[in-house]
């Protein structure tokens, strides 16, 4: 059996099994990372990205050995781009950051995505105060749209089901995926 990993999340070290989520780490690190299309009973997917991260690593050496800051601490290798924590699993003396200025401008251009198309409709929409969607665009979205152009969906054809299309495309993939 393989050692248990430390891993900080925010400045909060917990020790967890080896090949645990970092969504699952920040659970035990108490700290909030929101999901969307994951499922803890389904295999990773990462497909909405809204879950995403800054992770660094111990940086090594030319000699495979850790780097020391000048506290004595080990210096931190923070990866170039955010990545998806419920895809990616923890390492011994990995690093986390959920609420840096760079994973909270990460979050916020995919919730503009997840919300491009997606009309402003909650006031009426039937999943209105019982949706993943709404609480996410809530917490993460912006108050604004850059977009000039007009929404794809015509409001004459927006049915229930295509209000909330990105919510149910989430659901769907977890449906799709428990199937198998
Ligand atoms: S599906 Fe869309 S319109 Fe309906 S409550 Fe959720 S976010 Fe609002
Ligand atoms: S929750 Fe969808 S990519 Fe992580």
């Amino acid at each position: 059996m393989s050692a248990p990993c430390r891993v900080t999340i925010n400045g909060r070290t917990v020790e967890v099994p080896a090949g645990t989520l970092v969504t699952d780490a920040a659970r035990a690190a108490e700290v909030h990372i929101p999901i969307f299309c994951s499922h803890a009973k389904l295999p990773p997917l990462g497909a909405c990205r809204i879950c995403v991260v800054e992770i660094g690593l111990p940086k090594r050496g030319p000699d495979r050995q850790v780097v020391l800051a000048a506290d004595g601490t080990p210096e931190i290798a923070w990866m170039p781009k955010v990545q998806t924590a419920c895809t990616t699993t923890v390492a011994d003396g990995m690093h986390v950051r959920t609420e840096s200025p760079e994973a909270v401008k990460a979050r916020k251009g995919v919730m503009e995505f997840l919300l491009v198309n997606h009309p402003l409709d909650c006031p009426v929409c039937d999943e209105g105060g019982e949706c993943q969607l709404q609480d996410l665009a809530f917490a993460f979205g912006a108050d604004f749209s850059r977009m000039a152009d007009a929404a794809s969906v015509p409001k004459s054809a927006r049915s229930t089901a295509s209000r909330s299309n990105a919510s149910s495309a989430a659901t769907a993939s977890r449906c799709a995926r428990s199937a198998r």
